[in-house]
């Protein structure tokens, strides 16, 4: 990799927490021996492990006294935006561009000195018709395709290349057994689209950008192995790619520590890292749904899928949601010196997808943060577990 974020921002978080730059919320006196007590945060507690990650929204990013960015400039060191860089939001209509929230995005990070990651450049869902055709409705050939894919690259470059250096170039183009998930990418463009989404992405972001494959159900034999052709044959002939990532949207069972580390280490052996880019315990459960298709049809919430509507999770659900975490943060530490960010999806409850998804209107707790902010145990026993490593 051309940059090693573990290591640059792990020194600034460790400047900030150890060399005088601690502010009240991260120390306090020890009453036996009067000497300070460093609390932990998620980042200075895995700061020489790998990078801690949230994602934002444009109202976080435009609002910077709201209490989910006290947590974010606390426990944070990468910050991804959750939608304001899609296709369809950041470029609804030809020639109409949404820059407001990314720009604000990339000043957040910058000032705050958290590493800014790109979502998404190219995916088949949340990207707008106009994308695909002509002027007269007719579809693009391959060419004028993946020029738009170029250009779209070349804005980005221009406007945010200085600031985020780590970019999901393709977002799930696989399906759970391992073919290409049918898109209009490939339709138009061929079976080669995504080599060639990172043949324009190594061509057009500046040489230092961190280009990432990013999938869900990557532990499932059919789309993991053919991650590893994919980046295989993408190395073979010399096309830049740099990294892999996990999304992360697991639930309190599924998938098991083992098949998790299974595909680590078949991740491991392309020599490529592993970004571990949107991550959430559906603690609720998501019945007979596994991995995170957005495409699917939403079910209906009911008092048994949906037992603490109330918005309180209880003590239980909190130790039992601390197991989990530890147990799937005990493997990263494992592998830390193969794993570059961990990334969660949102910070507090009450922004999680998994409200939503794939039940309609439920009241779910995957984060380490509850829905007034406060922090749960399973975020202590995280940190806990970073700090003893
Ligand atoms: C996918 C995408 C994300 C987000 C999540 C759910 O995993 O990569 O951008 O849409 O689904 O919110």
């Amino acid at each position: 990799m051309g940059l090693n974020f573990r290591s640059v921002f792990a020194s600034i978080i460790v400047s900030v927490v150890f060399l005088g730059g601690c502010s009240s919320d991260v120390v306090s006196n020890n009453p036996s021996s009067h000497s300070p007590v460093i609390h932990q945060t998620l980042k200075s507690a895995y700061a020489d492990k790998f990078l801690i990650g949230a994602t934002l929204n444009d109202y976080l990013v435009a609002n910077h006294n709201d209490r989910s960015v006290a947590i974010v400039k606390q426990h944070f060191s990468a910050a991804t935006m959750d939608n304001a860089m899609k296709w369809e939001v950041f470029n609804p209509q030809p020639e109409t561009y949404n820059f407001t929230a990314p720009d604000n995005f990339v000043d957040f990070t910058t000032e705050n000195d958290i590493a800014a990651v790109g979502h998404v450049l190219y995916w088949h869902s949340q990207t707008p018709d106009w994308v695909y055709k002509d002027q007269q409705g007719n579809l693009l050939s391959r060419e004028a395709l993946l020029n738009r894919m170029r250009q779209r690259a070349k804005l980005m470059a221009a406007r945010y290349g200085k600031t985020i250096k780590i970019w999901d170039v393709v977002n799930e183009a696989l399906e759970d057994d391992g073919s290409l998930r049918q898109s209009m990418y490939n339709q138009i463009i061929g079976d080669d689209f995504i080599e060639q989404a990172f043949i324009i992405a190594s061509q057009e972001l500046p040489a230092d950008s961190v280009l990432l494959y990013n999938d869900y159900g990557m532990t499932r034999p059919g789309r993991r192995d053919t991650v590893i052709k994919l980046v295989t044959e993408l190395q073979a002939k010399n096309i830049k790619i740099d990294g892999i990532g996990v999304q992360g949207h697991w639930d309190m069972q599924r998938p098991s520590i083992s098949e998790i580390a299974t595909s680590f280490d078949a991740f491991i052996a392309t020599g490529l890292p592993i970004h571990i880019t949107e991550l959430d315990v559906d603690y609720l459960g998501r019945e007979e749904f596994f991995g995170a298709n957005v495409d699917i049809t939403k079910l209906v919430a009911t008092p048994q899928n949906n037992p603490y509507a109330d918005g309180q999770f209880p003590a239980t659900a909190d130790q039992e949601l601390g197991d989990r975490y530890v147990d799937i943060f005990k493997l990263f530490l494992k592998y830390h010196q193969n794993i570059e960010r961990v990334t969660f999806w949102g910070v507090t409850d009450d922004n999680s997808w998994l409200n939503g998804w794939p039940v309609a209107g439920r009241t779910n707790y995957p984060l380490l943060f509850n829905r007034d902010g406060s922090e749960k145990q399973a975020l202590k026993r995280v940190i806990q577990l970073g700090s003893d490593y």
